[in-house]
């Protein structure tokens, strides 16, 4: 086999005159002469020239839209506008043909729900191939945050038998075939017998192990898959989706919002530094599709700038409480716009996130001190506040323009006997979670953390309106094709 040469590393070359191959798939072929070659490595194609006079007419018959081909030939100067090079093909092989006829994909605009059922190739459109790329470099970014600072990546476990969050909306791991599991004397399915010895499900989350590492490590981080049971059908949540937990010893709510800060700031960064084609590609296509839509329903920033703004400006920082009095202060709350009551106590909805959003701050906004009913019961106790009227929690969420939640996290309680009446009240058992207990009981120490989740995080850098669109092979309910 002939060695290729990366179309991305092509691209950069400063001297032309070499010969080179090329591998890659048709992007647009036009004139019977101008193959848009595209091969993975970068937003751009190469533009390869096919000898239309000395290629063979089977060959040039094969050359379509999606065609897998190698181009041998001289790198030259480009004659032509839109590119500064252009290889001559001398040689070009079809390694895959198109078979346009039975082909998914089209040479124009497809729906994005076209293109989800058609995930095995939506990968070779422009749109998925930045998301993807961009993606990737999200993920190196986490681990070079984290890397940079000191913290260690713990890998937390994907099956365990602990519910983190206590919603329950957890899937179960068991080898026992349905209807055939052994019961108990009183009917119940026995677990003892399963494969674990116990109940076990697909972890919601790494943070109660994810303590562990803190308070040994002093700081950790995990990256991991995190399943959860919910039947939510909306654009922003998966049954399977990525989780960045970091956890720290000794910090409390306020260090812990300043590092979650500072970690979307530099996720932000890092993309613009490094995907500037792609996001460029995916801010025009987003400009394309707001042409012809109602102003109020158009984005109020293009993607990059918004991207920037976000980068250069401090999120805003205000209580539960606060959030509730400027929400009844609001407009559409005097108007009874809102369609959930905003009363003190009550979960803020993402009609009232996105208000304070988008339209009271215009910025990322930070929420802390929820009232205490509505959190898990790992979250610091705060002390009752004057004038406000229940009891909170040291809870932060961080909201973003255009995605609502993106990160959930909490000082947590180290005082082993506040923590134990929490977990009595919800009914939390004491007997499960020992180790987390003795956390508390042997060198306990204040600590803090929260969770980002991935794929929001991607959805707001590449402007996507679908959380399906930005993971590879999304799991939704009624849906785990390939
Ligand atoms: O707010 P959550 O549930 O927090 C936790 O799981 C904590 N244990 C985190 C911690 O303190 N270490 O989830 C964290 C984030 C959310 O803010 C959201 O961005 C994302 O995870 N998330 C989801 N993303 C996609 N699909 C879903 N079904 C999600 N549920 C949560
Ligand atoms: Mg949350």
């Amino acid at each position: 086999m002939q060695r290729r040469t990366e179309i991305r590393e092509v691209l950069g070359m400063e001297a032309l005159g070499q010969t080179i191959t090329v591998k890659g798939w048709v992007r647009a072929f036009r004139s019977n002469r101008f193959v848009a070659l595209y091969d993975g490595s970068d937003f751009n194609t190469l533009q390869v020239v096919v000898d239309f006079e000395n290629t063979p007419e089977e060959t040039l018959k094969q050359i379509d839209f999606h065609a897998c081909i190698a181009a041998t030939g001289r790198l030259v100067e480009s004659q032509g506008a839109g590119q500064t090079m252009e290889l001559l093909a001398e040689n070009i092989e079809i390694l895959g043909a198109a078979n346009p006829e039975a082909y998914s994909l089209q040479p124009k605009r497809m729906t994005m729900e076209y293109l989800r059922e058609k995930a095995h190739f939506r990968m070779r459109t422009n749109t998925f191939s930045a998301v993807f790329r961009i993606r990737h470099g999200l993920a190196y970014a986490v681990h070079k945050f984290y890397n940079d600072r000191g913290y260690y990546y713990l890998h937390t476990p994907i099956v365990t038998g602990s519910d983190a969050e206590g919603a329950g909306e957890m899937f179960r791991v068991t080898t026992f075939e349905p209807n055939k599991a052994p019961l108990t004397e009183d009917g119940q399915v026995d677990f003892k017998q399963d494969f674990f010895g116990k109940a076990t499900n697909l972890t919601v989350s790494g943070q109660l192990q994810g303590e562990i590492g803190a308070l040994a490590l002093g700081k950790i981080y995990t990256f991991g898959p995190t399943f959860r049971a919910e039947n939510s059908n909306t654009s922003r949540h998966l049954a399977e989706f990525w989780m960045i937990e970091p956890e720290v010893a000794f910090y409390d709510i306020h260090d812990n919002m300043d590092l979650a800060e500072d970690f979307c700031k530099y996720l932000i960064d890092y993309v613009l530094l490094h995907y500037p084609d792609d996001l460029a590609f995916l801010d025009k296509r987003i400009a394309d599709m707001e042409k012809n839509m109602p102003k109020e329903k158009r984005r109020p920033m293009g993607l990059i700038e918004t991207l920037r703004f976000v980068a250069e400006n401090d999120f805003e920082r205000i209580t539960y409480t606060e959030a509730v009095r400027t929400l009844k202060n609001s407009k559409p709350y005097k108007k009874g716009k809102f369609e959930y009551p905003v009363e003190w106590g009550e979960e803020l909805q993402s009609e009232h996130e996105r208000y304070l959003v988008e339209k009271k701050y215009k910025k990322p906004v930070i929420v802390r001190d929820y009232p205490a009913k509505a959190k898990a019961f790992y979250m610091r106790m705060n002390d009752q506040e004057e004038g406000v009227p229940g009891r909170t929690v040291a809870a932060m969420d961080v909201l973003f323009p255009g995605i609502g939640e993106l990160i959930g996290g909490s000082q947590r309680e180290e005082r082993l006997e506040v923590l134990q009446e929490r977990m009595d009240a919800m009914h939390v058992s004491q007997e499960e979670l020992y180790w987390y207990l003795e956390l508390r009981k042997f060198g306990g120490a204040p600590h803090a953390g929260f969770g980002l989740g991935f794929e929001r995080m991607v959805q707001f850098v590449t402007g996507m309106g679908n959380i399906r669109d930005v993971i590879a092979f999304p799991r939704t309910p009624g849906n785990a094709e390939f």
